[in-house]
């Protein structure tokens, strides 16, 4: 993996540069939201992403990222072959889309469909549990304190079914962020796969505890 910034001397676009799955990605960000930023999480998932290929293969599969921001993990993913749904907020699904028709087009199989899912918020009328069967779900540092922690942890009950791997880098920060840990871990099997102090970075992979209710399951 490399990192680079290049700032708006020449061109009027000062953007950040990475390598992953072995090809050049260029990230526009923007400070007026805290989704148009990209944070050291997603670094770190997409990283780990790179570099397991093999044991989490992604080739075909379909994932949905939430609180995708500036979408370097949607591009990681899609970029490893995968069908991927990009959920954010209404307002930062613009610069979100900017860079993933960038890094993407003409470079992977399947085109990475870009969307609003605002946590809780329709969320079975959007994403129906009956037909939306999700291998994975993305998520980098949805965990903060803003005031939708409940309904983030109603969005991962609601998108993960039983074969779902749900994997989430999650940045340290503040006690409440334990507390969703802890509640987080009534409703799913939680794995640590890094542990990075410096960073206040853990990476998890988390699947279902209790199996879905028969009507609310994916056909199989
Ligand atoms: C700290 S940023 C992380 C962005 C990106 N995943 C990364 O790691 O660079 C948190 C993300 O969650 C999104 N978010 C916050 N509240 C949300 C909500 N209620 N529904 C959906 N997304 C939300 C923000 O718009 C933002 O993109």
């Amino acid at each position: 993996m490399e990192r680079r910034f290049v700032p708006s001397l020449i061109t009027t676009e000062a953007w950040e540069g990475y390598t992953f799955a072995g090809l050049d990605i260029r990230i526009k960000e923007s400070t007026d939201y805290y989704g148009a930023v990209l944070w050291p999480s997603a670094i770190v998932l997409c990283h780990f992403l790179d570099s397991h290929r093999e044991t989490y293969n992604l080739m075909d599969k379909n994932v949905i990222e939430i609180g995708a921001g500036t979408g370097l993990v949607t591009i990681v993913t899609s970029l490893l072959g995968a069908r991927v749904t990009s959920t954010d907020l209404p307002d930062i699904l613009g610069n979100l889309r900017y860079n993933v028709n960038r890094n993407t087009r003409g470079r992977c199989q399947h085109p990475p469909h870009v969307t609003e899912l605002t946590w809780g918020n329709n969320v079975e009328e959007t994403f129906p549990r009956a037909s939306d069967c999700f291998d994975y779900i993305m998520a980098a540092d949805v965990v903060y304190a803003h005031p939708y922690l409940t309904e983030l942890m109603e969005t991962f009950d609601h998108l993960c079914q039983d074969n779902t791997v749900i994997l989430w880098a999650m940045r340290y920060r503040l006690d409440r962020e334990n507390t969703f840990v802890e509640r987080f871990q009534k409703l799913f099997h939680l794995e640590e796969l890094y542990d990075l102090p410096s960073l206040m970075i853990k990476l998890f992979r988390a699947t279902r505890r209790f199996p879905c209710s028969q009507q609310h399951r994916c056909p199989a």
